[in-house]
């Protein structure tokens, strides 16, 4: 049978990390964070004292990244996301991210790759995509429990000042902004728990195999 691409994305803190490994975890496919690759060109070049908003280093650390450091865990902290956004805005870094991310494509039984573009721009021809989606407040929540239990002891307010900041930035930015693509399922996690996004995400999914007319 045919490769599987499912393509999920959405804003900062929506559920969609914790979503996509379970839905991977659930059909047995294979799992890409599109997130980690930004947040570690930003881990590289503030470990080497540069400025994330400069293009030609930026570049420099997309075309060094070593796939082996993807999920070290100290790419969640909060500051990284930060710079990742800003590492992210550049067209040649994406672009450097590009082969990278549709090598993912290919293996059998399929995949899963979350991020901001990927039903837009990675894998537009994607069988199924969710766009994963919360109100910023119900974001900052998560995100702040999420980084409290990793010892982290930042402020709830900060932490939905820079998921705003990241919104309007992801949104906003000229080459590859974060948009749902008008072939997307959304998926609003606002009331939901986990257990609740993840069968209703299933539910979505096998529909839109049934349609592609894949097997689940
Ligand atoms: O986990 P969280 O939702 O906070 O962020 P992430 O998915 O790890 O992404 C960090 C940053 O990388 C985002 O704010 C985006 O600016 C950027 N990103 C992107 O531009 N394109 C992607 N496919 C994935 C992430």
């Amino acid at each position: 049978m045919k490769p599987l691409l499912i393509a999920i994305d959405g804003p900062a803190a929506s559920g969609k990390g914790t979503l996509g490994k379970r839905i991977a975890a659930h059909y047995g496919f294979d799992y890409l964070d599109t997130g980690s690759l930004y947040r570690a060109v930003a881990r590289d070049m503030l470990d080497n004292g540069e400025d994330p908003a400069e293009a030609s280093h930026a570049l420099v650390r997309a075309n060094a990244l070593d796939p082996g450091t993807l999920e070290d865990q100290s790419l969640r902290k909060a500051r990284l996301g930060e710079a990742a956004s800003l590492v992210a805005k550049h067209p040649e870094v994406r672009r450097a991210l590009y082969a990278y991310q549709r090598s993912f494509a290919g293996a059998e039984p399929g995949a899963v790759l979350e991020g901001r573009d990927i039903g837009t721009v990675i894998f537009p021809e994607a069988e199924v995509k969710l766009f994963i989606t919360a109100t910023p407040e119900a974001r900052a929540r998560r995100r702040y429990l999420e980084l409290e239990a990793a010892g982290s002891d930042i402020e709830e307010a900060e932490v939905l000042a820079d998921i705003r900041r990241r919104d309007e930035r992801d949104q906003n930015r000229a080459v590859s902004p974060l948009r749902r693509a008008p072939d997307a399922y959304l998926l609003d996690t606002t009331n939901l728990d986990i257990d609740a996004a993840f069968k209703a995400a299933i539910d979505l999914i096998d529909t839109a195999m049934d349609r592609a007319g894949c097997a689940s």
